[in-house]
């Protein structure tokens, strides 16, 4: 064993899992790599696109941006921990699904994350400020239009 690696535990979805990382691991890494949760996407690596967000203390955050060490002792949601314990899915996943909010579903996790972040501390959101919370996540696909109208109709349902 490589002596600069260090055992950390991360508490994932409410659930601890002791890693052996390096210091320059990011939480991306041992998330996809080394805990084998790959619901959260790898993109662009180097904070632009979104696709990697998770929620680190319920807040949205770059998983490429952030190294592993950083984030122990926090509380990490990932997409997966998101639907129900009977696999109900969350009222955010429901509305993308009904209203046509996922193409290829490569942005879609971190867009849900940012989605149920927004709707935890606003509960009815205006457009904009929609607009404003996902605005880190970006989506080649949708043109947006779909994904607004899913978070305000979850807003609504929720
Ligand atoms: S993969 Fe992290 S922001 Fe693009
Ligand atoms: S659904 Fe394809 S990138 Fe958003």
């Amino acid at each position: 064993m490589s002596s600069n690696k260090k055992v950390i535990v991360l508490n994932v979805n409410n659930q601890e899992y002791e890693v052996l990382v390096k210091p320059q691991e990011t939480l991306l890494e041992v998330l996809r790599e080394t805990v084998g949760l790959t619901g959260t996407k790898s993109g662009c690596n180097e904070g632009s696109c979104g696709a990697c967000t998770v929620l680190v203390e319920n807040k949205p955050t770059l998983a490429c941006s952030t190294l592993a060490i950083a984030a122990e002792g926090k509380e990490i949601m990932t997409i997966e921990g998101l639907a129900g314990e009977d696999g109900k899915l969350h009222p955010v996943q429901q509305s993308f699904v009904e209203n046509g909010a996922i193409q290829c579903g490569f942005c879609t996790p971190g867009m849900v994350l940012s989605a149920k972040s927004l709707l935890d501390r606003n509960s009815k959101p205006n457009e904009e400020e929609i607009k404003e919370a996902l605005g880190g996540n970006l989506c080649r696909c949708t043109g947006y239009a779909k994904i607004i109208k899913a978070v305000q109709i979850a807003a609504i349902v929720k």
